[in-house]
């Protein structure tokens, strides 16, 4: 138990850039027990201290209740990975260039660190945005060891169903294991908690179908870690201008690919025999 909390305590205290003394200024804990806690020689601490150093690390909340955990000694808390993303399309056609410009934007993720990389794949209806985005978001879920996030927007639903943000961040927070009662009031509060949450995690996020940039706003995670796909029929210009997400305009399939998607959906006999050939 004391391992644990004595590792996680240096290895936060590191990131956040502070010497043991630097630390224990910030906090009111002694440098003799800042040093004694990552030594793994004080193996339970007063959790009023773990809760000051916490406190003054100005730690994510799931961070937060990981090392109280170890400092109480309850067990790991296993935080749910989420897996949200819909099946991938069966018999998946072409697309090698945009497939090729989405990996590119997921190779900029560690040049970009200060920023939330998002792709915001845009076209006319029915062109494949949905189909390319999970498709790629399928292809590359092992760079996301915190799971993946989805939510069907629909923007453009015909019934005029659109899914507002509000609805969407508490889908979020459903997904990242916190319980009803701990979701806080009003919107605002929501938002914070899902950044909170995300804040630390490798994390793709998928905002399908999304209406305008409005919509998406508030579900972009706030800090680097995570990457953010977004199709919509709209070209999502006031993003690419705020959060200077890399736009991926997407045109109908080539007519090689339409012809053997199409052989694939009717079975090739019946495809060649077609008058139309
Ligand atoms: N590359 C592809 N390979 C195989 N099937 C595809 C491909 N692209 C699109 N499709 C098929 O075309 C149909 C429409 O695609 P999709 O739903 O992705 O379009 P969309 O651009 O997201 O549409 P909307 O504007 O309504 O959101 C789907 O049934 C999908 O299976
Ligand atoms: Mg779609």
């Amino acid at each position: 138990m004391g391992d644990r909390l004595a590792a996680a305590l240096l290895h936060h205290r590191r990131r956040a850039g502070l010497t043991q003394e630097a630390l224990s200024e910030r906090s009111g804990v002694s440098v003799r027990t800042i040093r004694a806690i990552e030594s793994g020689n004080r193996p339970n601490p007063q959790l009023a201290s773990v809760r000051q150093l916490v406190t003054a690390l100005d730690l994510p909340p799931h961070t937060q209740s990981e090392l109280l955990a170890a400092a109480t000694g309850a067990p790991e808390q296993v935080s749910p990975v989420p897996r949200q993303l819909p099946p991938d399309v069966v018999g998946f056609v072409g697309r090698a260039d945009e497939l090729g410009r989405l990996d590119a934007m997921l190779d900029s993720v560690d040049r970009e660190q200060s920023a939330v990389v998002i792709s915001a794949v845009a076209g006319t209806a029915g062109v494949g945005k949905t189909t390319l985005a999970l498709h790629w978001a399928h292809r590359t879920a092992d760079r996301f060891p915190d799971g993946q996030l989805y939510v069907n927007l629909r923007g453009f639903d015909a019934r005029g169903a659109m899914v507002e943000a509000a609805e969407a961040v508490r889908g979020f927070l459903d997904a990242l294991g916190v319980p009803p009662r701990r979701v806080p009031v009003g919107i605002d509060a929501q938002v914070g908690l899902y950044r909170s949450l995300v804040a630390d995690r490798h994390m793709l996020v998928m905002l399908d179908n999304a209406r305008d940039a409005d919509q998406v706003r508030p579900l972009l995670p706030g800090t680097a870690g995570c990457v953010v796909v977004v199709t919509s029929r709209n070209h999502l210009a006031s993003l690419v201008a705020t959060h200077n997400a890399h736009l991926l305009p997407l045109d109908l399939l080539t007519v090689a690919d339409a012809e053997l998607l199409l052989a694939r959906r009717l079975g090739r006999g019946r495809w060649r025999r077609s008058p139309a050939r």
